[in-house]
């Protein structure tokens, strides 16, 4: 059943302005990388890296996790969660401002744990991929759910950018000068390295397989002959 829709307050008076785009490319989304993967969400406490308004954790609470923690850097994101979860999904849920670099070490060493963390939407929004990577896989999470922008190479490399950080979809402000931000596009073969280190393996999610009769505002994840482009991938433990 469809997570994003108006009733759950993504659209109407009361919700959050998505429109019937926004919200089939959340759906089909969901149909790519949470679907598939749901039963072992079930039960899970889980921590959602760059949790925004919170749509990803309602995801996972209508998953049947057990508990999310997520991680936002923008307040004004976090105030619009309470639109769309409910009480009850609420008290499983709690939001903590910050920096996922500066986040991620203090819940390691006070103890908290997650079976199961999302990284998504954030892996192009960096430069600092590897050490992202250590953070996230310190947990040692039965599953990373993950969707990034990637440099569609064959190589192992990291392609460097920059955007602006006021957009409330950038990369977090204040530091770098200015409103700039470096960050960098990794390869699929940089990615399998860099969890191969880290003792994970990464299965990738055939977007093709989807058969999607309507890809606009998906197009990222179909792109050819370009340098970058969207994918989604499962990480476990080897
Ligand atoms: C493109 S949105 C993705 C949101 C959501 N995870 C999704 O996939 O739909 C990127 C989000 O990452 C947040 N963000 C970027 N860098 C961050 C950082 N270093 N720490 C915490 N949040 C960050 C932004 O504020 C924004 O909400």
């Amino acid at each position: 059943m469809a997570v994003f829709t108006p009733e759950n307050g993504f659209g109407g008076p009361d919700g959050l302005a998505y429109d019937a785009g926004q919200r089939n490319r959340l759906n089909t989304r969901h149909r790519a990388f949470i679907e598939p993967v749901a039963d072992r969400i079930r039960d899970a406490r889980l921590l959602d890296l760059a949790s925004h308004d919170g749509r990803w954790s309602l995801a996972a609470l209508r998953a049947g996790a057990a508990h999310v923690t997520g991680i936002e850097v923008r307040q004004d994101l976090i105030d619009r969660a309470p639109r769309i979860l409910s009480r009850d999904e609420q008290a499983r849920t709690r939001f903590i401002q910050g920096d996922v670099f500066e986040v991620m070490p203090q819940l390691l060493a006070a103890g908290d744990r997650f079976d199961v963390i999302f990284c998504l939407g954030l892996f192009y929004h960096v430069m600092d991929h590897d050490r992202m990577l250590r953070q996230m896989l310190a947990f040692r999470p039965r599953l990373v759910v993950f969707d990034s922008t990637l440099a569609a190479s064959d190589q192992p490399m990291i392609l460097v950018g920059q955007e602006n950080t006021d957009s409330h979809l950038n990369a977090a402000p204040g530091q770098h000068a200015g409103n700039r931000a470096t960050i960098g596009f990794v390869s699929r073969p940089a990615l399998n390295i860099m969890c191969r280190n880290y003792g994970y393996g990464v299965d990738y999610v055939d977007w093709e397989a989807l058969d999607l009769p309507d890809t606009a505002k998906l197009d990222g994840y179909f792109r050819k002959n370009a340098p970058t482009r969207r994918y989604s991938a499962f990480l476990t433990p080897l």
